[in-house]
């Protein structure tokens, strides 16, 4: 008879999501576990992983051994599903590398705010505090205000956080959107620590957006929560389910999963996250340190059309070496950042004239990108435009931007 202990008879070389560390008697650097932080699912010889497209697994044909909302097989105890609204290959594989890279276990959706959706609807907080920034989770909060009464306060106000009780979220967007400036991590969860408070982008529940960095080719939408391990053992003191499998038997009835598809791509592109994110932040820095100082130069003809840039490089705690954001983003200030032109026509104008920037909102991706950010957001400055930086050669994104502007 089969047994259904998950480890039973996998084979000697897959024994699990820490074979890797218990190896080498340490944790492999990013870019080792990028590559192979989902090797123990692999059962098969093929190299690269299959694309599953099955929404439906059969249960064993052994009726001993059948066992209520459970499937697993005993010669591939981590690759066992049941139906794909649950779990399926190819996001369980992402799930692994992703839980490996972001240092606790990690949930799939099918977008950025279905994650964001499916954690206010798990923790049902009565108040968030939540600044400026990404303007969709704004839109998230009033669709569940409307359903549950959830109040949203200014996290900048100190009045308001002061209101904050326990169980209520502290939304902390870093780096932020659209501007790239990046917020003080250490300094919300204190505020959070007092207040009781869960935080979000800090430690007890990280969102991504996976349609960006992870996906990085403008090809997959996805969004992703990444909970503190502590939260996923079980029993919880509240006798509830933990965290993870709370949040899992939620997303079955949302339905927010992502598909197999984007799953596959997604594992696809993390092998790559950190040659292409690193790449991309060193041409983004190179980029802002060349407008900084043009717009810095009395009688630039750069200066004389952008006013101003913003990147968590440009904040002023980036010129100390002490400082939390040095702290915080020690390998680079990331590709995104902000550029205010200084008439809101030519904010317009500018993408038209780029050859090697796309006009196009997202960011994250290969592809440069600039958005005249009026086009997605109704409310910013009408001159703003944000710009995310790609893989091109970055002396090739400067030249273009400079024909651009001076083509206005
Ligand atoms: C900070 C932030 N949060 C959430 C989202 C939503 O992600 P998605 O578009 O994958 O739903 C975005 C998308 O731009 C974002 O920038």
């Amino acid at each position: 008879m089969a047994s259904d202990t998950p480890d039973a008879a996998a084979p000697a070389t897959a024994t699990g999501p820490n074979q890797l560390a218990a190896a080498f008697g340490r944790e492999l650097s990013l870019a080792s576990r990028s590559v192979h932080a989902d090797d123990y699912i692999n059962n098969h010889r093929a190299v690269a992983p299959p694309m599953h497209v099955s929404t439906t697994f059969r249960y064993s044909r052994d009726p001993e051994i059948l066992k209520q909302w459970s499937n697993i097989d005993p010669n591939a105890p981590h690759d066992s599903h049941i139906y794909s609204r649950d779990s399926a290959p190819n996001t369980t594989r992402l799930e692994s590398v992703l839980s490996s890279l972001l240092g606790g276990p990690t949930l799939t959706y099918s977008s950025g705010l279905a994650a964001f959706h499916a954690m206010l609807v798990f923790l049902n907080p009565k108040r968030i505090a939540i600044g400026g920034g990404y303007h969709g989770c704004h839109g998230v909060i009033e669709l569940v205000s409307k359903l549950t009464g959830l109040r949203q306060l200014e996290l900048e106000s100190d009045a308001d956080l002061a209101q904050l009780q326990p169980g209520d979220i502290l939304h902390v967007e870093t780096p932020l959107n659209p501007t790239g400036e990046a917020r003080d991590l250490a300094y919300y969860r204190r505020r959070a620590d007092e207040l009781g408070c869960y935080l979000t982008y800090g430690v007890d529940v990280i969102l991504h957006s996976g349609t960006k960095y992870f996906g990085g080719h403008s090809d997959l939408l996805s969004g992703t929560l990444t909970i503190r391990p502590d939260h996923a053992v079980t029993p919880q003191p509240d006798g509830k389910p933990n965290w993870v499998d709370g949040l899992r038997i939620e997303r079955l009835f949302l339905g927010s999963v992502m598909g197999s598809l984007e799953g596959w791509l997604g594992v696809r592109s993390l092998r790559t996250l950190e040659l292409r994110v690193v790449r991309q932040s060193e041409s983004a820095q190179r980029l802002v340190d060349w407008l900084a100082a043009e717009i810095n130069t009395p009688g630039s003809e750069v200066g004389g059309l952008v006013a101003k840039i913003q990147h968590a490089s440009q904040q002023p705690e980036a010129q100390d070496a002490g400082s939390w954001l040095r702290k915080q983003m020690p390998n680079g200030y990331g590709p995104v950042f902000s550029l205010w032109l200084r008439s809101e026509d030519h904010a317009r104008r500018l993408p038209s004239k780029l050859h090697l920037f796309h006009h196009a909102t997202s960011l994250g991706g290969v592809e440069s990108l600039i958005e005249w950010r009026a086009m997605s957001d109704l409310k910013v400055d009408k001159r703003l435009l944000r710009v995310s930086i790609g893989v091109e050669g970055w002396e090739d994104l400067r030249d273009d931007l400079l024909q651009g502007l001076r083509a206005l």
